[in-house]
Formats: C-alpha cells, structure tokens, sequence
C-alpha cells in the first residue's frame, strides 16, 4: 500500500468562507494544509501573510505547511513560526545564503523545508538535504494555481528520490502544482511523500470530500 500525505493548498479555497473550506477539507481527511505565501516580487501574485496563516491555525488542528514565495524570508520565518507554521518552506532561488536560512528556520522550531522552480538544478536539493526535514519539487511556475502539471518534474521527483535514499530518508519530498486525479497516482509512485493540490481539492467541480475521495481513488489502495 501506498503512503503519502495530501496537503490540500488553501490558495484555492474560497476566501468569504476559509475556516468553513479548511473544515471541510479536514473532515475529507486531508493530512496537511498548505498555505502559500506570494509577495508580488519573487511571483507575480500577491497571496497573503502570517495573519491568515494564524486565522487558519486558530481554525485548524492539522499540520499547516506553509510555502514561502518571497524575496527575503529570512525577515519574515520567525513571523510565520509564530503564526502556527509547522512547517517553512523557503525557496532556493532567493537567497545565496541558503545555509544560514535554513538553520534560522531550524532555529524557530518549525520543520525546515526547501523547494525548487521546475528548472532550478535538484543539486542545491542534494547539497541541502541533511538539513531538511522536506524537499518540494515545484511542477508549475510558482504564482497561481490551476496550472498544468509540468511532465518533467516526474523524473525530478524519480531523480531526488535516488538522492534522498542515500543521503537523508527522513526527509519527505512534496510535489506542487498542477496536481489532479488524472496524475496524482504518477506523482506518488515517482517518489511523493506530500502531494499539494489546490483546485483539485477546492475547484469548482463538487464538495471538498468528493475532490478528496477522487484524488484518493486514483492513487487505489
Ligand atoms: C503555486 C502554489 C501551489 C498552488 C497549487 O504557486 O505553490 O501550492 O496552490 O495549486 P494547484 O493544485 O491548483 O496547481
Ligand atoms: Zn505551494
């Protein structure tokens, strides 16, 4: 049997009605809620901050996996930590000092994330990954949701997967964007620890649990 989590991405949700949708997705059975975080400059979107990153951790007993798209994070993870992130994820692109960022997020108590653009060489991963508790593949262009599914970023995930056997099995691989039923089962059986999907569980095709019950159907036992 197949283990692997579902984050679904909050940015999808309906923003009137957050807590109802987080509760909706919990009681679907998703184990993770991923909160991604857009400043306008590292993306070309602007999401949202620690403030309703804490309204969810007010709403929420789940993990809240928190992916920073931001120029700067070392500024703002103390902030988010704060806020309820269990988990940080910083991207590798935005900072040379990516050593030091990685021990400040260590140093709020969160777990330590990592994650690459589709064309971002999976080396800065494999330099990375003793410190790392997750590894996130991008599989769309960071910045919106509903994109497709990136068909390279299988054999990324294959390839980090290689990686992450030899150098650091504790540390789980997530896979973001694009996600649907019609690939969840490719993505996991490429190495997915953590599937992020935003449409898929929020999109405007039915209830929350029914989204969640195709994803999990399509991935079978
Ligand atoms: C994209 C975000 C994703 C996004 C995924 O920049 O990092 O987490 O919410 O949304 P879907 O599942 O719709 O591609
Ligand atoms: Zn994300």
């Amino acid at each position: 049997m197949t283990s692997y989590k579902l984050a679904a991405s909050v940015l999808a949700a309906d923003f009137t009605r957050l807590g109802q949708s987080v509760q909706e997705a919990q009681d679907a059975g998703v184990e993770w809620l991923h909160l991604d975080v857009m400043d306008g400059h590292f993306v070309p979107n602007v999401s949202f901050g620690p403030a309703v990153v804490a309204a969810v951790r007010s709403v929420s007993t789940l993990p809240l996996d928190v992916h920073l798209m931001i120029e700067s994070p070392s500024r703002m993870v103390e902030r988010f930590a704060a806020a309820g992130a269990d988990v940080i994820t910083v991207h590798a692109e935005v900072d040379p000092h990516l050593h030091r960022l990685l021990q400040q997020v260590r140093a709020t108590g969160a777990k330590v994330g990592l994650a690459v653009n589709p064309l971002t060489p999976l080396a800065v991963l494999e330099g990375a990954l003793p410190y790392l508790d997750l590894a996130l593949v991008m599989s769309v262009n960071p910045g919106f949701g509903g994109q497709e599914f990136i068909a390279g970023s299988l054999a990324r995930v294959e390839a980090l997967r290689r990686m992450r056997d030899r150098a650091n099995p504790n540390c789980l691989i997530e896979v973001d964007g694009g996600v649907t039923a019609a690939n969840v089962k490719a993505v996991v059986e490429a190495g997915a620890d953590v599937v992020v999907a935003g449409t898929a569980v929020f999109g405007g095709m039915g209830p929350v649990a029914d989204n969640v019950a195709a994803l999990r159907a399509a991935v079978g036992g």
